[in-house]
């Protein structure tokens, strides 16, 4: 795992941002898989903003929504779906058909391998935020190197770190995921953290043995992965 120092919180995003764009320029036809909560949004801003400049098309792009909560209605602005649809899809110009997330309408065992093998041989490249305690997308503490895309527990403490995204006390307590083996069969992951409250599991994720108490300690094994962290999440690296 090789850490990027991206710099400012806005150097940071710029960043990313245009080093995402340059991968879609080279590459118009890149299978992404993306994330939700806060970190991205800075990002995302940046690439609906150059789509809209035409600068870059996700024209012949498909994306991946990395993960979903469960038990929430399907229009409340705090599932991950309306949340990247928010940020990014209905900002830029990705088909609709190529927007690929859950709909956990139906048996969602079923559904998690129709996702896991829409996926196939893995995506182009995945964006991921940090969570608190070392969780990818909802793959807690103790999740597996080989999982792959499930229904989940969230634990405790991200249940309660999802208030951010709900304006109602409903928190959800259970998730569906790409696993582990899902996201480390990507070609390129880029592990996002900005901010203070990243800056120590940050350092963890980087230091301490590789092992399922710290999902994000598996991606140590991924040939290419990069940490890209802003000045206050990389300030313990
Ligand atoms: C979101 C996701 C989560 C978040 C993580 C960090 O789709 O999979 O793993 O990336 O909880 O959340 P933020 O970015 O809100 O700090």
């Amino acid at each position: 795992m090789r850490v990027v120092k991206g710099g400012s919180r806005e150097q940071w995003a710029d960043f990313v941002a245009e080093t995402l764009i340059a991968r879609l320029q080279v590459r118009p036809a890149l299978r992404l898989c993306l994330p939700t909560g806060l970190t991205p949004v800075p990002i995302y801003d940046r690439i609906a903003t150059a789509v809209a400049a035409g600068r870059v098309s996700l024209g012949h792009a498909e994306v991946f929504l990395l993960d979903e909560f469960g038990g929430v209605d399907p229009d409340d602005p705090g599932r991950c779906d309306q949340m990247l649809r928010r940020f990014l899809v209905a900002r830029v110009d990705l088909p609709e058909a190529r927007f690929h997330r859950f709909t956990l309408a139906g048996d969602i065992a079923a559904e998690c391998d129709a996702y896991e093998r829409s996926i196939g041989a893995g995506c182009d490249l995945t964006l991921l935020g940090l969570g608190g305690n070392g969780h990818i997308g909802m793959n807690e503490p103790g999740a597996a190197a080989d999982s792959l895309t499930r229904r989940v527990d969230l634990a405790p403490e991200t249940t309660a770190a999802s208030a951010r995204y709900f304006s109602h006390d409903r928190l959800p307590t259970w998730g569906v995921t790409m696993g582990i083996g899902t996201i480390m069969r990507s070609e390129e992951v880029w592990l996002l953290a900005a901010g203070t409250n990243k800056a120590a599991i940050a350092a963890r994720t980087v230091r301490e043995p590789v092992s399922d108490s710290l999902p994000a300690s598996w991606l140590r094994a991924h040939p290419t992965t990069l940490l890209i962290v802003d000045d206050e999440a990389g300030a313990r690296l």
